[in-house]
């Protein structure tokens, strides 16, 4: 039943109303919207798994409207993830697992069809062997041993004295981003006691990557975006991330690669989690 219409809505290209209903099926409001042939589209919820609001309003304007965006700001007792799995890859995949297994187990409503979106991304320059790869959120505290991330301008000095006399031609890097969405598994009544069968979020994580290619200017340029951005040259430029409009880096970046990649797979039909017997 439609409950109310909210406003005009654009959903990956197809247009439509923003719309409530009551899910007969399971009783619970949700949020999605009627597209022109009548059908009702379920919004799928993004819990964006990172605390760094630069990079939460990237992936919002490169995935754009259509997705019910969920931040850990909104949730107090969130839990901090240790980033120390050695890989890109481990790291994401540790950040959305954990926290979709947490989000499953608050037991309220807004669970359903939701996936937890970490990234995990960084730099790496060809003249130091890849470093400072899954380092380069905390590059100069290598040095110093202080425990957390250190100050962009701090990373930047370092990356810039370890360069120190390298030519441009050798001056090669990329920024590497991966992806991983893990879905929020369901609390499904057994007995008295919900179980929440955590392995779901496991099984069900997909991982998707995205590159950008380009090179280490010699001093800090511009004032955008955030991290390395004022010292990478992205292929076929002058300027760096830091001089370039939002515009442009969120169609070259490597969270642009990876997010086309979790656009793709969002966008295919998945059978209704909240409509199954179980729900
Ligand atoms: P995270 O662990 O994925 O948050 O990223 C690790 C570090 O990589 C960040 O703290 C930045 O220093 C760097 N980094 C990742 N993505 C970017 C980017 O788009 N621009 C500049 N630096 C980035």
């Amino acid at each position: 039943m439609t409950v109310g219409a909210a406003r005009e809505f654009n959903w990956l290209g197809e247009s439509g109303v923003l719309t409530r209903v009551n899910s007969l099926t399971c009783g619970q409001e949700r949020l999605g919207f009627e597209r022109g042939d009548g059908m009702f589209v379920s919004m799928t919820g993004l819990l964006i798994a990172t605390r760094n609001l630069h990079k939460v309003e990237e992936i919002r304007a490169i995935l754009g409207g259509g997705f019910r965006y969920l931040m850990l700001k909104d949730f107090e007792d969130a839990p901090e993830v240790e980033e120390d799995a050695g890989t890109f890859v481990g790291n994401a995949t540790k950040k959305a697992v954990e926290l979709a297994k947490w989000r499953s187990r608050l037991q309220d409503k807004g669970c359903e069809d939701t996936f937890v979106l970490a990234d995990d991304s960084g730099l790496e320059v060809d003249a130091l062997n890849g470093a400072p790869g899954v380092h380069s959120a905390r590059f100069a505290a290598l040095d110093t041993g202080d425990p957390g991330n250190s100050a962009s301008a701090e990373n930047n000095a370092k990356l810039l004295r370890l360069m120190k006399g390298v030519p441009m031609e050798q001056r090669g890097a990329r920024f590497r981003c991966v992806v991983a969405l893990a879905p929020v598994p369901k609390l499904r009544e057994e007995g008295s006691s919900p179980v929440c069968y955590a392995d779901e979020a496991e099984l069900g994580t997909r991982i998707f990557e995205g590159l950008c290619e380009g090179r280490i200017g010699f001093e800090p340029k511009g004032r955008g975006g955030f991290g390395y951005d004022p010292l990478f040259i992205p292929e076929g430029y002058e300027r760096t991330f830091g001089e370039l409009s939002e515009e442009v880096k969120n169609r070259l970046s490597h969270r642009a690669g990876a997010l086309a990649g979790v656009r793709e797979f969002l966008a295919r039909p998945r059978r209704d989690s909240t409509t199954d017997e179980h729900g």
